[in-house]
Order: C-alpha cells, then structure tokens, then sequence
C-alpha cells in the first residue's frame, strides 16, 4: 500500500533549477513537493560552478534569497585570455555594461536550502526508486520510496529537474524527443586551495600543454582547473603534478601563481547535450535534465535559472488566469537560449582547449581565433556579450 499525497507541481531534484523553482512558485502561492534522491550534506557539498550572470543574480535576488550574494559575491568587470605566455585583458563591462558574479553553485543551493526550511515547504531527502506514471492523464504521479515506505504524489504538472542522469527525461516515450550531442577528448580536473587567488579576474590560458583556468571562490580560497584525457585517474595527479601543470600553463611574464593547501580535486568529463522539445504533455524539463554544455562558458548553472524563471512564469499564469501560452512556448523560449549557450560554449572550448585528435592546422586555427579577440573590439565583444548572457541589446537597430 502506498501513502498517497496531492500537490500542484512535483518537483525532481534538489539542484539550483529544482530549489529555485520551487522558490519562485512559492512566492506566487503555489504548492511543490520537491524529492531529492541525495541528502542535504551530499547536495551542499558537492563542488561545481562557480560563475553568476547579472540576470542569474537579479533572479536569486528577486526571489528573497540574495543577501548573502550580494554580500559576499565578487564581481567582475572583465577576464583575462591568455595563449602562451600573452595575457589580455576583456573588459566586459565597458563592451556590454554587464558584468558577472563569482559566488559558489555550494552557496546558492545553501541560501535556497535555508529559505525553503525556513519557509516550511516540502522538501524529501533520499527518496530512492523514483518513478513518473500517469503522463498520459491531466493527473501524472511520482512513485517514490521515503525511509523504507511507498509513496504516491499525484500533482498537476511535474518539473524534472533532477540532472542529467536523473529519470525524467527517460519517462518520456520514445520517438519524442530529438536529441544532439558531442563528447569531447577532454576532461577538466579541478581543485579547490585555500590561498589568496593570484590574480584579480579568471584567467582562461591555452597553452602548448593544453588549457588551464584560474578562478576563485572568495578572497581566501582559490578554484583552480586543467585540462587532462578524460581516462586520467584522479589518483594519479598528487597535487605537486597538478601545481606543475598550472604553473606551466599560466606562466605569464612577472607574475606568478601562489600555491595552498588543496582540498577538494576531482575530474569531470566534458560533454554538449540537447534534448528537444523540453516538455511532454504536463513534464517539464529545466536544467542539465534537457542539456549540458561544457563548462568553459560558465553556462550550466546560468541555463538552469533561466529554464525555471520561464517555467515559474508560465505556471504562474496558468494558475492566475488559466492562461497557458507561457507553458505552450516554454520549450522553444529556452531553447533559443540553450542554443546559444551551446554554440558559445562549444566555440570557448574548442579556441582554448588542445585538441588531441585535432591536426596542426587546426591548432593554428584556434590560436589565431585567440589572437582576433584579444586584438579587435568587434571580437571581443561578441565573446563579451556571450560571457554575460542573453539578453543583450540589440545594436543594429532591430
Ligand atoms: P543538478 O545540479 O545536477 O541537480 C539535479 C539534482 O537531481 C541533484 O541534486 C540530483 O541528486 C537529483 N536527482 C538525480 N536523479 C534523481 C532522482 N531519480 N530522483 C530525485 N532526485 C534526483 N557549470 C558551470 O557553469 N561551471 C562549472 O565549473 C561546472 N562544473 C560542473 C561539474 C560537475 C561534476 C557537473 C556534473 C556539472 C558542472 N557544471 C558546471 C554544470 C552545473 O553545475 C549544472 O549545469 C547545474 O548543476 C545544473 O543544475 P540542475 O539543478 O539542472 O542539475
Ligand atoms: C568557474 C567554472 C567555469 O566553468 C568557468 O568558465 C568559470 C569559472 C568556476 O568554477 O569558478
């Protein structure tokens, strides 16, 4: 026998898309349920973006949980490219007046976890065997297992937003979706050290031993990435061969890169990802559930809240007013976006990683695309207005 529960919109997953959305329709009044297969410890420490767009910021804020955002984000007016030893400044902001904040994907899902407890909404921690059944009707259900028992929540729509291995987008019958990808041979191995960063904006550096990244979290700890083969073993990198590699591949006259203790390392292979439309009858995918960029762009984290504001809108109106264009037109809205985010990200990984499988020609290729932004403003705009995210104002007038 299973318990049965009704809500109005069952949430999957617990990342940044699930806990914001579940945010944003309480604050229009409307009921979630939202399931996490993980537990809190394990969803607060796990390590992954890092990098905010304005209107990622101005969503967080407008949604009551970006005090400490605001507090503790550091803005950035700019980044540096780096190809061999030549380092160039992008000033974003004067290219586009936007700019971006660094404040850990950890601190977001924190700040949510806090509003949601402190709001009293539902929020389940290790359910296990989640199902969706019923997404032929006007009343779809999750079936889950909580603590050893069965359970049924019957909801009126069902937000998957449970990641990219999560079972949402694999409830969808097939022949629905179309789907595209692209695995790269590449992987970025990040660390976590507790030192000063040594510069004052991320620098992206491709080099002849392949790309590096130099960001940060706070003004004490420092976020570091290198690119390896995805086969690598992360036993294999003692954190002297990784602080070698960054010292070689950030190498810059005049300065030079402080090291500290490392305590977090971990690989993460490197993958574009669409899947189309994002919606089947009342499911709704937001988030890595229906795509996944490579992390150059820093696009990710910045897709997932741009998904759930139009799905909290379009919901919003359905609920007020019974009218459903928002839901009707959510798929292709996000994936306007998505798109865009997938060129760009594709197009910031290929000019600053090295490709293995790639020829001589296409090396030069990259590096002399490296050289053009860093030398034309007409370049390094279009990079600019791609690295602070949509919408950007037109500027031919249409
Ligand atoms: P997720 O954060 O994946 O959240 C999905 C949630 O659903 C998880 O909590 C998961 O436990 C839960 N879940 C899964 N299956 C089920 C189930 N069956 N039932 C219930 N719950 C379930 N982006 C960047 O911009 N920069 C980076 O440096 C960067 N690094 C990354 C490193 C890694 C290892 C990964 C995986 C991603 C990284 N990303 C990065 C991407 C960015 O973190 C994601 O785009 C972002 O987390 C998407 O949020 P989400 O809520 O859609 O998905
Ligand atoms: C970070 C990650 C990225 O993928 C990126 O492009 C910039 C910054 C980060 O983790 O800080």
């Amino acid at each position: 026998m299973s318990s049965v529960e009704r809500t109005q919109v069952a949430i999957i997953g617990a990342g940044p898309a699930g806990l914001l959305l579940g945010r944003l329709l309480e604050r229009q009044g409307i009921e979630a349920v939202i399931l996490e297969a993980r537990s809190r410890e394990y969803c607060e420490s796990r390590i992954r973006a890092g990098l905010l767009e304005q209107g990622s910021v101005d969503t967080l804020v407008e949604a009551g949980v970006g005090e400490r955002l605001q507090r503790e984000g550091i803005v950035h007016g700019g980044i540096y490219l780096q190809l061999d030893e030549q380092r160039t400044h992008i000033a974003m902001d004067e290219l586009t007046g936007s700019s971006v904040t660094i404040y850990g994907q950890t601190e977001v899902v924190k700040d949510l976890f806090d509003a949601r407890v402190a709001s009293g909404g539902r929020l389940l921690f290790g359910v296990e065997d989640v199902r969706i059944a019923d997404l032929e009707t006007d009343r779809p259900s999750v079936h889950y297992r909580h603590n050893g028992s069965n359970h049924e929540l019957q909801a009126d729509f069902i937000a998957g937003c449970d990641g990219f291995h999560g079972v949402s987008r694999q409830s969808i019958p097939e022949g629905v979706l179309q789907l595209w990808q692209r695995e790269y041979p590449f992987a970025w191995l990040g660390i976590l050290a507790q030192v000063a960063p040594s510069t004052d904006e991320l620098i992206y550096a491709r080099s002849a031993h392949g790309f590096a990244l130099h960001s940060m979290r706070s003004h004490e700890v420092s976020r570091l990435y290198i690119q390896v083969d995805p086969a690598e073993d992360i036993a294999d990198w003692p954190d002297r061969r990784i602080w070698d590699q960054l010292h070689l591949r950030l190498a810059a006259p005049g300065w030079s890169l402080q090291e500290g203790p490392v305590f977090e390392k971990s690989i993460t292979p490197m993958r574009s990802f669409v899947a189309a439309p994002m919606r089947y009858r009342n499911l709704f995918l937001a988030g890595d559930a229906a795509h996944i960029v490579p992390p150059t762009g820093a696009k990710g984290l910045n897709l997932a809240v741009a998904d759930v504001s139009r799905l909290a809108e379009g919901l919003a109106a359905h609920y007020a007013s019974g009218d459903d264009s928002g839901l009707e037109h959510y798929s292709d809205r996000c994936l306007e976006r998505v798109w865009r985010a997938q060129h760009f990200s594709w197009w910031m990984t290929q000019m600053m990683h090295t490709d293995p499988s790639d020829d001589a020609y296409g090396d030069q290729l990259s590096r002399s695309q490296i050289r053009y932004v860093c030398n034309s403003r007409a370049a390094a705009t279009s990079l600019a207005e791609n690295y602070v995210g949509l919408p950007f104002a037109s500027t031919l007038g249409g």
